[in-house]
């Protein structure tokens, strides 16, 4: 959806519904342009916004009232209820329906922040599409409807096709030394789907998980969804506390810890080796799974990571998370998860029950793209390319007094802010200038770390790059001299 401000008809080019214009206000409210506890454009100006009548403004705001989304006061207009206000209502939904949902409207600002169309977009970490060879990847797609002529009209397993996985078991054998089965291996739709299945076939509620500080947020939503405990492990510039990590596994015995140990998002930090092996003999001492999620590894600058946590598990506690999603096909979402038979043998019913196998459209395109030769050029290409948006947007930051540390792997630096700066009035101002990057909040299970923000360096060029920073610099400046 465009942004609020300069969109007045929906989609289709026509004039926007209630239902869309409720929406749009809800998409608004999530991205903080109304923040908790302020006041909503009156139902004439919203109706002018929105170019659609006050009595369609009206019904929206009435929806989102009823909803306990908004309130009205009286004489006075409408008002974004705070989550304190929400959370003191009687409801007539069970306990863990309220917590479901209330989490899925606090928690989704970061799809609601990435929804919003910008010019300077540095929020997601996506990469940006004219940096993936798409007429070649065309070639492939022709390639396989001539393979397979019945492609279209034939399922997946669950488990995924069994070719892409016994080539994928081979790769991991000849990149990694991992042996691993192809029936070890299943096929999900995005790593995303991978996270949300672990979440769901390997703990239950009251479980407690161990996770990083920052993370990846929408892994917090995930666990978070299925009533998990979050312990979370912070990483420092010197990585985890494994002597912390210890004494967590050993007193509350965690039933997971969910981390990206490898450029992490959004941090960058990359857990060396030998934290990497204490780890996992921490796992196996204390019981506790490892949920390696390992989607940035093939996006490094200089030399290439260690090894995977998995490669120096031997008892099958690690499961491990590679996603391709990003880098070599967005829009075909493959990703694979290796876990050994007993944890295969709960997480398989959990991906039928979800969508019975990932298209196999998918899965052959991306086969016969991921192991041919160009897709190695293209990567090489690719590095090299990203590289130089770290270092335009390192060089643009550079007389800030802001501070990272720069990564040598992934799409996104992890910036401080000085601390008299607001974020969430930063966020606002910056969206209403087409510009957004992810305020640190959301990537913090415990929801602090304010002085910080996210910015991908991946979507845009050079010269935006440097353009969008001037810009977030001078909103930053002016909210300084305000104050
Ligand atoms: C750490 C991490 N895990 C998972 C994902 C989801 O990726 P995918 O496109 O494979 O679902 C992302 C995307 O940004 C990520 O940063």
């Amino acid at each position: 959806m465009a942004s609020i401000g300069n969109m007045h008809e929906d989609e289709t080019g026509g004039r926007r519904t209630t239902k869309s214009v409720y929406e749009a206000i809800l998409g608004g409210i999530r991205a903080g342009r109304w923040l908790p506890g302020g006041k909503l454009p009156s139902v004439r100006e919203m109706g002018e916004l929105m170019n659609v009548h006050r009595l369609t403004a009206l019904k929206a705001y009435r929806q989102l009232a009823d909803e306990g989304l908004v309130e009205a006061k009286y004489k006075s207009g409408y008002y974004v209820k705070t989550h304190e206000a929400r959370a003191r209502e009687p409801s007539l939904e069970t306990e863990w329906d309220y917590k479901a949902r209330s989490l899925y409207v606090n928690r989704s600002r970061l799809s609601d922040i990435h929804r919003q169309q910008v010019d300077y977009q540095m929020s997601e970490a996506l990469i940006d599409p004219n940096l993936l060879p798409n007429a070649y990847l065309s070639n492939y797609v022709k390639q396989v409807f001539d393979l397979y002529p019945r492609v279209l009209s034939t399922y997946s397993t669950v488990l995924g096709d069994a070719e892409l996985r016994e080539k994928l078991g081979g790769f991991f054998l000849a990149k990694h030394g991992i042996s691993v089965h192809p029936d070890e291996l299943l096929i999900t739709t995005g790593s995303q789907q991978a996270i949300d299945l672990v979440s769901r076939a390997l703990a239950k509620p009251g479980d407690k998980a161990l996770i990083e500080r920052p993370t990846y947020s929408p892994a917090i939503d995930a666990f978070q969804q299925q009533g998990i405990a979050l312990l979370p492990v912070t990483i420092t510039p010197e990585g985890y506390d494994l002597d912390e990590v210890e004494r967590l596994m050993k007193t509350e015995r965690p039933r997971l810890f969910y981390m990206n140990p490898t450029y992490q998002n959004p941090t960058g930090y990359t857990v060396p080796a030998m934290q990497r092996k204490r780890l996992v003999e921490l796992a196996e001492r204390y019981q506790c799974l490892l949920v390696e999620d390992d989607v940035y590894h093939d996006i490094y600058f200089g030399g290439p990571p260690p090894p995977p946590l998995f490669y120096y598990d031997t008892e099958g506690y690690v499961l491990y998370i590679r996603s391709f999603s990003k880098y070599v096909a967005p829009g075909l979402r493959i990703s694979v998860l290796a876990a050994r038979p007993a944890l295969m043998e709960a997480i398989a019913p959990v991906k039928a029950l979800s969508d019975n196998g990932t298209p196999l459209l998918n899965q052959k395109i991306f086969q016969h793209y991921f192991f041919s030769k160009r897709l190695q050029e293209h990567v090489a290409k690719l590095r090299t390319a990203l590289e130089l948006r770290k270092t335009a947007m390192e060089s643009s930051l550079s007389d800030t007094g802001w501070q990272w540390a720069s990564p040598n792997g992934g799409l996104n630096l992890w910036v401080r802010l000085p601390d008299h700066l607001s974020v969430e009035e930063l966020l606002r101002r910056a969206l209403s200038r087409s510009l957004a990057f992810v305020p640190g909040s959301i990537c913090d299970p415990l929801g602090g770390m304010n002085d910080w923000i996210r910015l991908s360096y991946s979507y845009l060029n050079e010269t935006n790059i440097a353009e969008g920073i001037r810009r977030l610099v001078d909103i930053a400046e002016e909210i300084r001299s305000e104050h």
